[in-house]
């Protein structure tokens, strides 16, 4: 390459690479590829000569020119990446700075039961199905075989509603989350295994008892199932719930008009304050035939069982409160004893 061209390309390298911004580049690129640029006028010049003399400096041309667009092409990356890297580093977020507001707030003690009684449930295969609060008679109790004046419906008083549904039904606050596993069992196919948690409302109101209070019921419909299916599901559910391998659990007879045969279950544990006494914490049994029918299934060949209990209860038992209102009066003092 001849002397003036090594210099063209030296000084265009030079400017290139002091260029501070992709515009100033492409300014300075103007001042030596541009139409008047110092490599464009020494190719308007290959015009004038011989044609021996045309391709040997034809040649160191474009070799030049090659060089200076290598130049150019590094310089241009150079400075996209540079001005990625600034944008990238004045938007950074500092991850190490501790979250406001922590320990500022605790889990409430039915919320926490609650998230692990679906835990170890899911754990078992069960889907968690939810419905409505206000119910219709129908599916809160002539569904579940209690019928309208049946004696069964006094266990279960509730608060009703003067307005009628649109299809002329009676509504009422549910005594029980039974409802939603009649409507669940309706609109799917056996094999099912389903609990429904949520908040129910009968008329009652100390120590023990609250009007608003809330439960998970659990239903499993298939061809095969009996009642030691209801024992060993249910028994697992409190031996890991009470996280205690030493639990007693027993089945005492009992009538609920939507199962037959029904039982109670009771546990005792075998240490901490409550050793030795037999608790109340569930109400079970395998489905009444009538109302495996009233599913729109065939009662002779479906089998199933079912199990309510309180969550308040289970939760005052896990964690040794002794007064059901403590939850529901939003004292700080108690709430803040439970971290999750
Ligand atoms: N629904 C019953 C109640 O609230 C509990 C229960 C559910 C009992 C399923 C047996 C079977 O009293």
């Amino acid at each position: 390459m001849n002397s003036d061209l090594q210099r063209i390309v030296f000084q265009a390298e030079t400017e290139f690479k002091s260029a501070k911004s992709l515009p100033e580049l492409e300014n300075t690129k103007s001042l030596f590829l541009g139409k008047k640029g110092k490599l464009t006028i020494q190719f308007n010049n290959l015009k004038g000569l011989d044609e021996a003399h045309r391709k040997e400096l034809g040649n160191e041309l474009n070799l030049a020119k090659k060089t200076i667009e290598k130049t150019l092409a590094s310089c241009r990356k150079k400075l996209v990446e540079d001005r990625i890297a600034k944008k990238l580093k004045s938007q950074a977020i500092d991850i190490s700075l501790p979250g406001r507001g922590l320990n500022s707030g605790t889990i409430h003690p039915l919320s926490l039961s609650l998230r692990r009684i679906g835990e170890i449930f899911q754990g078992m295969g069960f889907e968690v199905a939810e419905g409505p609060e206000i119910e219709t008679d129908w599916f809160n109790f002539t569904a579940l075989n209690n019928p309208k004046d049946h004696p069964a419906r006094s266990m279960q008083d509730t608060f009703y509603i003067e307005n009628k549904d649109e299809f002329g039904q009676n509504l009422l606050l549910r005594t029980h989350t039974s409802p939603v596993q009649v409507r669940y069992a309706i609109d799917n196919e056996p094999p099912i295994r389903v609990i429904s948690p949520g908040k129910t409302y009968r008329v009652d109101n100390d120590a023990t008892h609250s009007p608003m209070f809330h439960q998970i019921e659990g239903l499993w419909l298939d061809e095969t199932i009996n009642f030691s299916n209801l024992k060993g599901v249910y028994i697992n559910f409190l031996k890991e719930f009470f996280e205690s391998t030493n639990l007693q659990v027993r089945f005492r007879p009992s009538y609920f008009p939507f199962t037959e045969p029904s039982a109670e279950v009771d546990m005792k544990f075998s240490n901490g304050p409550l050793k030795g006494k037999w608790l109340e914490v569930a109400g079970a049994g395998m489905v009444h035939p009538n109302v495996v029918a009233n599913f729109g299934l065939q009662s002779k060949k479906i089998k199933g069982f079912a199990f309510g209990m309180g969550l308040e209860r289970l939760t005052m038992l896990k964690f040794g409160i002794n007064d059901l209102r403590l939850f529901f009066e939003n004292d700080l003092r108690f709430l803040r004893q439970f971290q999750c």
